[in-house]
């Protein structure tokens, strides 16, 4: 096996990860790992925009209660007040590195989302923001000959030594390599393809999370899984995001029968909190027998919605929808995982030298519910954030050779699965139904069953992506199932209709981890 070293490793190339690798670029080398092509991420499709308290109307105080009313009673405030009070500094340094948000006359425009009270929503070319934040960080990483990228490189498992993290091991070019690093940092994304409905691209299988796992660090809140209420609904069409940012321009939902309905589910009808317009939606579908509702945008003028929503204009017309005359089909799909990674308000975890930031991680900042569009704010304070701490911790450590010398094969033979296709539909078909938006105790001890079923996948070594992604899915979906079943009651996104309050001990936070093979939990 070739061994390579580097001062930093970061496996992941979205926001947190290129920003963490900005932050680390004056002081080593650093080594940027990714499973496809760098800009392949779900910050490259992030829509919206990003949220931040720089308008004239808003306050980082604001920002603040926002954000932990809609985490429903869990968010760490420690971990927000971080990000709402680093947020607009983080900002401020992407406007001088180039970054193009959009503007009304010589101010930034904000735009309002739901359960936002104050409009603090930053966006670029319309509904293209994260491709704007990519480009940005991208050639930023690019002015440092620090650092280094591999793309089609996928980490299968990290390298731990004496209970320390040393790195991990890549299959890049059909080859397994073991890079040891001084410090490794997670920087993945989430996990929505583990549902058969997702907004999230093909490249977020929970990688992160599983190999974290693998290695025994603790992860936590794994039971709230944020579903959007609108992705485009068509058997031909792929399951594409329509941006909340929609609904804050005066989209309005119908139902089948083209009644708006959101006024008789919660009082801020369409921006009310995701989770409640989620469920409203399942409701109506569930009441009309149908398998989706309307997004309606035909009463706002034509060239408003064309140069406000140009790429989500653009990609429905591919698919025969011309949203300034025609009523969206939509419905629900799994976007954002709050759980993750569990780490402190520097990307620490629980194994020495590991670090993770962004959606692999779990700071509690978004509590049981994430606020719209605090993710690509998460991903530039925490990635900052993380890659400083790294550093800083990282700089007694001088020799890297004599890991080098310890690392041995990572497997003597790999294995197969002929139908790993067919599991991993099967897999996101069960989840999708056993543990989506509405869950009880009678779903989630089917879904557990079911995926014991397929735990020998768990022991096997495999050589091809399609396999090492549904491993670690597996890892992932289990994770969610447990955390799922032992939070009996509902809070935030997640959903229980056997227990519909929030129960006796709600404020708890469930921490996962593995020993003996098998998931253990706390508080137990
Ligand atoms: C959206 O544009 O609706 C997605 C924004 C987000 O999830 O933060």
């Amino acid at each position: 096996m070739e061994v390579e070293t580097t001062d930093f490793l970061i496996i992941g190339s979205g926001v947190a990860g290129l920003r963490a690798a900005i932050e680390l670029a004056p002081h080593g080398s650093v080594l940027v790992a990714t499973k496809d092509m760098p800009k392949e991420s779900s910050t490259e499709y992030a829509q919206g925009g990003i949220a931040v308290a720089l308008s004239d109307e808003d306050k980082v105080g604001i920002h603040f209660e926002d954000t932990l009313k809609a985490g429903d009673g869990l968010c760490n405030e420690d971990a927000v007040k971080i990000l709402v009070g680093e947020g607009p500094e983080r900002i401020l340094e992407l406007i001088s590195w180039g970054a193009a948000f959009d503007k009304e006359g010589t101010k930034l425009d904000f735009a309002i989302e739901g359960a936002h009270s104050r409009k603090r929503v930053l966006h670029a070319k319309g509904d293209s923001t994260g491709k704007e934040l990519e480009r940005v960080l991208l050639n930023k990483v690019r002015s440092y000959t620090s650092v280094k990228k591999y793309p089609f490189a996928f980490t299968v498992d990290l390298i731990i030594k004496d209970g320390e993290c040393c790195g991990a091991y890549i299959l890049k070019d059909r080859k397994m390599t073991a890079i040891i690093a001084k410090a490794t940092i997670l920087c993945t994304g989430g996990a929505g393809q583990i549902f058969a409905r997702t907004t999230n691209p093909m490249v977020a299988t929970g990688d992160g999370m599983a190999i974290a796992f693998r290695a025994g660090a603790q992860l936590e809140d794994m039971e709230f899984i944020q579903f959007h209420p609108t992705s485009l609904y068509s058997q031909y069409a792929p399951q594409f995001l329509l941006s909340e940012a929609m609904r804050g321009e005066g989209a309005i939902l119908r139902s089948i029968n083209k009644e708006p309905f959101m006024k008789n589910y919660h009082r801020d009808a369409e921006l009310a909190p995701r989770d409640i317009v989620s469920r409203a939606i399942i409701s109506e579908m569930v009441r009309t027998e149908s398998s989706h509702v309307y997004l309606d945008m035909t009463h706002l003028g034509k060239d408003f919605v064309r140069k406000r929503f140009p790429q989500i204009y653009s990609t429905c017309l591919q698919y025969n929808v011309e949203i300034t005359n025609d009523l969206i089909p939509v419905s629900p799909a799994a976007h954002y995982i709050m759980g993750g990674v569990k780490t402190d308000i520097n990307g620490i975890t629980s194994i020495k030298r590991l670090y993770a930031a962004g959606e692999t991680a779990c700071t509690g900042v978004h509590g049981a519910n994430r606020l719209a569009s605090n993710s690509l704010l998460e991903g530039l304070v925490y990635g900052a954030r993380t890659g400083s701490a790294a550093y800083q911790s990282s700089s007694g450590i001088k020799n890297l050779t004599a890991v080098k010398e310890q690392v041995s094969e990572h497997a003597a033979a790999y294995h197969s699965i002929p139908e790993h296709d067919e599991i991993r539909m099967t897999l996101r078909k069960l989840m999708w139904d056993r543990v989506g938006i509405i869950r009880c105790g009678e779903s989630l001890k089917e879904a557990r069953e079911k995926l014991s079923e397929w735990a020998f996948i768990l022991d096997k070594v495999f050589y091809t992506r399609r396999e090492l992604e549904l491993k670690n899915m597996l890892t992932v979906a289990m994770m969610i199932t447990e955390a799922a079943s032992l939070r009996k009651g509902s809070v935030g996104a997640h959903y229980r209709s056997d227990y519909r309050e929030k129960g006796p001990d709600w404020q708890k936070h469930i921490a996962l981890f593995r020993e003996d093979d098998r998931i253990k939990y706390s508080p137990a």
